[in-house]
């Protein structure tokens, strides 16, 4: 038994902002941003809750895979920039959705997150124990942004993109790999809230996200690479025989130097990062509906998808669309 995706969704805030729009409140260039990331604009939420996101992308989702919410046996969001600590997304959008049936339940692996509850809800099918499964990924990273550091909130957008899978004979997953390296963390990080009893005394400034840029680049380059090949040996194919890779969209250069490290041709990878930025868990299900409704993937085709980032955290999966 396979796990295949059966329909997708996406959602975007419908502000986008450019970055010649952030070069007139900082001191950027679309010519750094550009050349740098390949990031031309980004969307950013303002009256969007995350929650309201989701849904709508839950929606496209459902609607392709011919599943009504009321028919979902669970439903996984992958964040880390949830509306509220509690109730979880995943449990908001159980309320929005009318999937009374589901459990539901939140999953952070930063922007691994998409592909840490993908392969979660594969594992459950798979066990046999539940069939029809909702898995979010999505973020307002922008609320987390320190807006006065411009090496960071430059690369960041809000959205969600949601897939629906079910169990079948013949397509789906393949294989998966995933891996975890918290000794290195330090280099991706936003502190949550501090303390707070009778008993400390703390100060509660508010904390952003904060990146060694360089850290993190040479950690994607150098295992993105290997964790795809290994999901690729495990399915018993080799990367030529891969019709798709779809990467988490950090940085067009990261996805480059996958690209030639691997011997495949960049046509192979599609990106949207240029118009969506970095959106952490959001960002390969919102690329793998994009390229689902542009009619870029056919039945049968071989594909990859794979995140990296915070953690250190990192998921390959191979699949047959
Ligand atoms: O999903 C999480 C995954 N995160 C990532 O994948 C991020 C991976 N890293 C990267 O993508 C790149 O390291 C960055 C895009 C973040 C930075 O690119 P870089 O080529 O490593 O630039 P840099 O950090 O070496 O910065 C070079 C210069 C610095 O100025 P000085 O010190 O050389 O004078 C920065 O102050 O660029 C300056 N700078 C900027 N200038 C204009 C930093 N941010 C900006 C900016 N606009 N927004």
């Amino acid at each position: 038994m396979r796990t295949r995706i059966c329909g997708s969704g996406s959602a975007l805030p419908k502000l986008e902002v450019t970055n010649d729009d952030l070069s007139k409140i900082m001191d950027t260039s679309d010519e750094w941003i550009k050349s740098r990331t390949g990031i031309c604009s980004r969307h950013l939420a303002t009256d969007e809750t995350l929650s309201s996101l989701a849904a709508d992308a839950a929606l496209q989702a459902l609607e392709e895979a011919g599943i009504a919410p009321e028919e979902l046996d669970m439903i996984l969001a992958a964040t880390l920039s949830a509306d509220r600590l509690l109730p979880t997304l995943s449990c908001e959008l159980q309320q929005r959705l009318g999937a009374g049936k589901a459990v539901a339940f939140d999953i952070n692996a930063a922007c691994s997150g998409f592909l840490f509850a993908l392969q979660t809800a594969d594992v459950y099918i798979k066990s046999g124990q539940y069939q029809k499964i909702l898995v979010v990924g999505g973020e307002i990273l922008s609320k987390l942004m320190d807006w006065e550091d411009r090496s960071t909130c430059v690369l960041f957008g809000d959205g969600a993109g949601a897939a629906v899978v079910c169990p079948d004979e013949t397509f789906g997953i393949l294989s998966s790999v995933q891996g975890s390296d918290g000794a290195r963390g330090e280099v991706l990080s936003c502190e949550n809230r501090k303390n707070n009893n009778p008993y400390v005394t703390n100060s509660t400034k508010p904390s952003y996200v904060s990146m060694d840029g360089q850290e993190v680049y040479k950690f994607a380059v150098r295992t993105v690479p290997k964790a795809i090949l290994e999901a690729v040996e495990r399915a018993g194919l080799t990367v030529d025989e891969i019709d798709v890779f779809l990467l988490h969209q950090a940085n067009i250069r990261i996805i480059t130097s996958v690209s030639k490290r691997l011997g495949v041709p960049l046509e192979k990878f599609p990106t949207n990062l240029e118009n969506c930025g970095n959106i952490s868990a959001g960002s390969v299900p919102i690329l793998l509906d994009h390229v689902n409704r542009r009619g870029m993937l056919k039945k049968g085709d071989k594909v990859v998808l794979a995140g990296f980032g915070a953690g250190l955290t990192w998921g390959a999966s191979v699949l047959t669309w």
